[in-house]
């Protein structure tokens, strides 16, 4: 369980190949029999997300609720992808207790561990056009990620599950039917975020058995704005190292509907259909509307 992401040789742009079924890069791959025998702990917490779903922002929100009090400096020391680790990248070394982790896997590749142990789990979902958009800009300024090319060409792909960790459609529909049959998956979406971070927190909260004083709760609803992220050294990426800052920022625009800036009309039309076809369960609520 030695595994250096540091020390990983990476082309500077990866390949994206056929895994188990679903589109990935070496990066989220290359240690998969270590991921797959590890041995959660019933009280880690794993927060998992199709990329650019507000992987960040939940991980941001936790480490507070968790370690705000008791490991202040944490939040003036250690950015917050070190803080919330990918399981992709095992974690065993993690200090602290409880463990946060993070996984852009779909449901079915998260080890049986998590299951056995009965962790808790939170899921967060974020509509399709803004999520692709958010994911093409970052694609563009993330060298850990395969070459997105034009705009055009990546909705295509997209659609089709082209990019790293495959099909947002099976992702979102996958960790959603698990919820049906797991109370330890709490579902949430990006969307309802923005609208009310503090109600959003509060039901975190109750899922996990948190009860934070008032004070904290209005401290940390405040501090994890957009605006607040965007400016903290520990929370926007900065200092990580293979993020081309010339090309973006990974705290990009944390807005609902900016995808009304890049799809065309055409594209719009061609996606709704689409749309249609792959999400079929009345039951998951994603907003397409906004
Ligand atoms: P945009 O690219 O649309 O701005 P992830 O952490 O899963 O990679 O997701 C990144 C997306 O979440 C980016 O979306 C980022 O701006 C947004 N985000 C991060 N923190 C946010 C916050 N506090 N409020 C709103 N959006 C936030």
């Amino acid at each position: 369980m030695s595994f250096d992401p540091d020390q990983m040789e990476l082309p500077s742009r990866p390949e994206l190949f056929d895994f188990r079924g679903v589109s990935m890069t070496h990066f989220f791959t290359d240690n998969w029999e270590n991921v797959q025998n590890f041995k959660a702990r019933p009280d880690d917490v794993l927060i998992a997300t199709y990329p650019k779903a507000g992987t960040t922002w939940v991980s941001y929100i936790l480490d507070l609720l968790y370690f705000g009090q008791t490991s202040p400096e944490r939040q003036t020391s250690v950015p917050i992808y070190e803080r919330v680790p990918f399981l992709e990248l095992i974690v065993e070394r993690l200090p602290t207790s409880p463990r946060l982790i993070k996984t852009h896997f779909p449901v079915q590749f998260v080890p049986k561990s998590f299951w056995e142990q009965n962790c808790k789990i939170i899921y967060v979902a974020r509509n399709a056009k803004d999520n692709m958009v958010s994911y093409f800009h970052f694609d563009s300024m993330a060298m850990i990620e395969p070459d997105p090319g034009d705009w055009n060409n990546y909705f295509q792909r997209f659609m089709q599950g082209k990019v790293v960790t495959g099909s947002w459609y099976d992702h979102v529909n996958g960790w959603w039917k698990k919820k049906q049959t797991s109370p330890n998956v709490h579902y949430m979406f990006y969307e309802d975020l923005v609208e009310d971070t503090g109600r959003e927190i509060d039901k975190l909260c109750s899922f996990l058995g948190l009860s934070p004083s008032e004070d904290e709760r209005k401290r940390i609803t405040g501090g994890v704005q957009f605006d607040k992220m965007k400016k903290n050294n520990m929370t926007n990426y900065s200092t990580h190292a293979r993020m081309d800052f010339k090309t973006g920022s990974f705290m990009r625009k944390g807005r609902v509907g900016d995808w009304k800036n890049h799809f065309t009309v055409a594209q719009n039309e061609e996606f709704d259909e689409d749309y249609k076809k792959k999400m079929k369960d009345p039951t998951l609520q994603l907003r397409t509307d906004l």
